[in-house]
Order: C-alpha cells, then sequence, then structure tokens
C-alpha cells in the first residue's frame, strides 16, 4: 500500500471508530452442514522447492558442517517451521530446472558428485549435494509427501524409468542395489511423479501432440514397484487459459493419466516485463493483484469444462502444482534468484486461492505454492542464521485444519470491492468440518478500507462457543523483516458470536479469519 493509500484506510477506521461513517454493511452467508460436499484433498496444501536461488541451498540446506543448527544438513529453525505448517506434500527438483536434472548426478559421496550449470537461474553452479537422498529424507523429516518432476526435456526414458527403480523398488535389481549401497536399505514412498514440467516452454518448447506422444512413451516405463500403492502420474498441463493444451492432451493421453497439471501465476501488474514492486504499489495495483488471482476461478471452471469433455467419467483430476504471486524480484538482489518479499496482500492472495481450490474440491486434487523459501510467494525468508516467517506461512499454518476436512457448501452474498468499471467480491468464505466434527470457517475481507458486518446462517450445526484468529496489519504492503518479524502474525479473534442457528462476526478490512465452531 503506498502512503496515500494507508493514510486512507486509516481515516476510514478513524472516521468509523468516531461515528460519522455511513453504516457498516451486512454481509449475509449461509452454511448447510447438512450436505457435505467434497474432502478437500491435503495435497491442496502442497508445496515447491526447486534449485532455484536460495530456496534448497540456504533455505533449507546448509549442510553439517554449517554453524546454522542443523539436523543432517537441514536448517532446524526452517524443519521445525514447516513440520508446524503440517506440509502434506513436496514438489522437487524443479520447475524448469527438472527438465536439466540428471539425477545419477546427485547421489554418491557428496564430494565426487559432479557440478554443473543452472541455466535457468542465475547460471550459478550447482554441486549437485542437495540429491535424491537429501530431498527424500527432507520429506520424511517434515513429514510430507514427495512429488518428483522427471526430466522429459533433456532426459531420456531410461533415466527416468531407472530413477523411479531407484526410488520405489525393494527389489534385488540394478538401482535399488545402487541406492542400498548409497546408504538407503529401504525404498521411500514415492506416490507422486510428473512427467515433465512445463513441456510447452522451458521443459522443451513442446507442441501438445508431441508432448502427448511423449507422456504416453515416458508413462509406459514408469512401474508400480511397490505393493502398497499405485504411482499417481501427473501430465504437464496447461499455461493459464490455454485451453487447446488442454484439448489435445485429454484427447490424446487422458486415459494414462491421474492429473493434468495447470500452472497460473498471479502478476500485480499483469505484465511479465514490469511485474510491480512487492512492497511498493498503489491501490489500483492491490486490487489489479487480487482480480488477477481470483482469476483461477475461471480458469479452474473452463478446464475442468473441457477434461470433463473427454473424461466423462471424471477420473482425471486437475493439478495445480505451481501458483502464486510472482512480483519483480527485491532490489539489489539476482534477478535469476526471484526472491520477493512477502506483504498482507499476498496472504490475502493465498487465502482466496485456498478457498477456489476448496471450492472445486471434487477435482482439484493437488496444488503446489510456489515456492517454499526464499523464491517467490515463500512462506519463509532466510538470511543467514536468520529466518522470518511470512503472511502467506501465517495463512496456510491458520487454514490447515482445512486439510482433508469435509467441505461444506456457503452461499455469500457479497458486496463488491470496485475500482473505476471493475469489481471483485469483498467477501470469500469457505467451511469444512474436520474428522472430529469439528466446523472450520476461514473469512477473507480484501477490501483495504471497508469493514464488514458478517452475519451468517447456519443448519445442521450444533456450537455454542465461536473462537478464532485473524491475520491483519495496519496496511496491505505490511510484511516482515528481518529486524521486525512479527508485523503481520495472527492474533486471537474475539469478535465472533453464536446464537442458536446464527453466527454473527465483525470482519475487519483488509483481513483473514478462521473460526472454530464448538
Ligand atoms: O517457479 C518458477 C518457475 O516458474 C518454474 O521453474 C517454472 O516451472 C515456472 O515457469
Amino acid at each position: 500500500m503506498n502512503s496515500k493509500l494507508f493514510l486512507a484506510s486509516l481515516c476510514v477506521a478513524t472516521v468509523a471508530r468516531l461515528g460519522f461513517a455511513a453504516e457498516t454493511a451486512t454481509v449475509r452467508f449461509s452454511l448447510d452442514a447438512d450436505k457435505p460436499g467434497a474432502v478437500i484433498n491435503r495435497n491442496v496444501y502442497g508445496q515447491f522447492a526447486e534449485h532455484l536461488g536460495r530456496c534448497i541451498y540456504e533455505g533449507i540446506w546448509v549442510g553439517e558442517q554449517s554453524p546454522i543448527p542443523n539436523t543432517r544438513g537441514y536448517r532446524n529453525d526452517v524443519v521445525a517451521a514447516l513440520k508446524t505448517l503440517q506440509v502434506p506434500l513436496l514438489r522437487w527438483p524443479g520447475g524448469c530446472f527438472a527438465d536439466e536434472y540428471h539425477w545419477k548426478d546427485g547421489i554418491g559421496p557428496r564430494e565426487s558428485r559432479p557440478a554443473m550449470i543452472n541455466t535457468h537461474w542465475g547460471g550459478v553452479v550447482e554441486n549437485n549435494h542437495f540429491g535424491t537422498h537429501e530431498f527424500l529424507d527432507f520429506c520424511e523429516l517434515i513429514g510430507a509427501e514427495p512429488f518428483v518432476c522427471l526430466n522429459v526435456g533433456s532426459g531420456t526414458v531410461q533415466e527416468a524409468m531407472e530413477w523411479v527403480e531407484y526410488m520405489t523398488s525393494d527389489a534385488q535389481s540394478p538401482m535399488a542395489n545402487l541406492r542400498r549401497k548409497n546408504g538407503r536399505e529401504k525404498s521411500w514412498r514415492v506416490r507422486y511423479v510428473a512427467v515433465g514440467n512445463e513441456s510447452w516452454g522451458c521443459g522443451g518448447t513442446m507442441r501438445p501432440e508431441f508432448y502427448a506422444d511423449n507422456f504416453r512413451r515416458y508413462n509406459t516405463f514408469i512401474k508400480n514397484y511397490s505393493p502398497d500403492y499405485r504411482i499417481y502420474r501427473v501430465a504437464c498441463g496447461p499455461n493459464g487459459d490455454n485451453y487447446a493444451w488442454t484439448e489435445t492432451l485429454m484427447k490424446e493421453a487422458a486415459r494414462w493419466m491421474n492429473g493434468l497439471a495447470l500452472h497460473n501465476y498471479t502478476l500485480p501488474t499483469g505484465n511479465w516485463q514490469k511485474k510491480g514492486s512487492s512492497t511498493q504499489f498503489s491501490e489500483d495495483e492491490y486490487f489489479s493483484t487480487l482480480r488477477n488471482a481470483v482469476r483461477m476461478d475461471e480458469l479452474i471452471t473452463k478446464h475442468l469444462a473441457i477434461m470433463d469433455q473427454a473424461d466423462p467419467r471424471k477420473r482425471v483430476d486437475l493439478v495445480v502444482d505451481e501458483w502464486g504471486v510472482w512480483t519483480d524480484v527485491e532490489p539489489g538482489t539476482n534477478r535469476g534468484f526471484l526472491y520477493q518479499q512477502d506483504t498482507l496482500r499476498n496472504a490475502i492472495v493465498a487465502a482466496l486461492h485456498l478457498h477456489i481450490f476448496q471450492k472445486h474440491a471434487a477435482r482439484v486434487s493437488m496444488a503446489n505454492i510456489a515456492q517454499m523459501i526464499n523464491v517467490l510467494q515463500a512462506m519463509i525468508l532466510t538470511e543467514k542464521e536468520k529466518m522470518l516467517l511470512t503472511p502467506t506461512y501465517h495463512v496456510f499454518e491458520m487454514f490447515k485444519v482445512h486439510q482433508g476436512a469435509t467441505s461444506l457448501p456457503v452461499e455469500v452474498s457479497s458486496p463488491d470491492y470496485a475500482r473505476a468499471a471493475q469489481k471483485l467480491a469483498a467477501v470469500s468464505v469457505s467451511a469444512s468440518r474436520d474428522a472430529a466434527g469439528k466446523i472450520h470457517v476461514s473469512l477473507v475481507n480484501a477490501d483495504p478500507s471497508r469493514d464488514f458486518q458478517v452475519s451468517a446462517q447456519l443448519s445442521g450445526v450444533r456450537a455454542n462457543r465461536a473462537t478464532g484468529r485473524i491475520l491483519t496489519a495496519a496496511a496491505v504492503a505490511a510484511h516482515n523483516t528481518f529486524a521486525a518479524p512479527d508485523t503481520v502474525k495472527p492474533v486471537a479473534f474475539t469478535a465472533a458470536t453464536i446464537s442458536g442457528e446464527k453466527l454473527d462476526l465483525m470482519l475487519p478490512a483488509k483481513s483473514i479469519v478462521m473460526v472454530e465452531l464448538n
């Protein structure tokens, strides 16, 4: 938020407190717990860690000899923060990096692993110290399921086939024995495998027909070695609104895939040449960021409609394995490292995306925010031994109660948040019931200056207490720094009351609230 916007929001709040403002608008919604919807797949809270900038090296991996406190080379502070988040799924090694990654360079004694140049991300030397063992052990450490992206762009079918064998086979076979020689007796559980990344772009500039054939070919050699599970196969899907890609892939290859991967980033300005600053933006740019973010709903709806034509039984899931806010890098940082700050604006974008994924819970089985640490819309930022949690982290932490819960239908009549001739819904609501029967309702007020009185009609809910937490700040550009790491963090929310079938609460401007009904 620029200073004008910040002052404007303070004025509205002050005027409201003095009682001069127009009456606070009321937002109504209904929640029907007697008509449960689909289960919210935990994996929509998935994350993505690429060999890019300081995500893996410094962010996750500092090595056993580092003065930064670590467990077998993984930073302790980061591991603890991620455990709290209950990360269900982690995608690796890229991104664009995946299609130039040769996994055999990343196994065996670290000092003898060959180095390579990371051509996509800053041209830096990649020493391959973080490889298959380090990644899969890290997943076990934080309790996440691994999601591995195979190299289709510059790799071979044999390489991909052998990697799957190396990771998942317990037979007396060449690759399983090589893994044993490298210190890991038992196979890992690697259920999720992607066949290439962005094969329409950095993964090989392929036409959809060519990629569809490649998907079919690679997929044939991904074997199910474990008797306990079958590998879930993700095909490279469209970039944003490339509906023709979806149509061709579904027509040519749907029967062999479990999921089709959509990528879509939120650019504040919508312009790749000048995406906008992560912390310095006007209200117009805040608004356009949100408009671009909620487009995810339209993309999912339209891609699913196309998928359903080829797959009327709706067997193939939509996987959104890259999403998030992409701004210009922080001034003075390497352009190839994609390091950006994370503000309350991003937290609102994250919450709106999660609501959209939950709305489509029946078909969106997985989503991976880009990326976990120090890159794009990160959960965590690090600077040498220091670490901070971003506003986006706090949304994922507040919303973790939705993971694996059953979605409950909500109908909201939201006022508009409008600028010039454009608008979006100011208030978004999503609800779920967890395995213990507890109902959680998350609410987002995207309007930067208007508080709303929210009144909900509940059906099938037996509760007499509403408790919660709220994430907000003085400005939508508010963010955490290493000097002030707690500027944006959740606090107790006491403005909700429940009486019979009515839930009432005051939803402040630019806030995200999670309410638990007891
Ligand atoms: O997340 C950064 C990059 O964005 C990924 O490497 C690529 O898949 C996408 O274009």
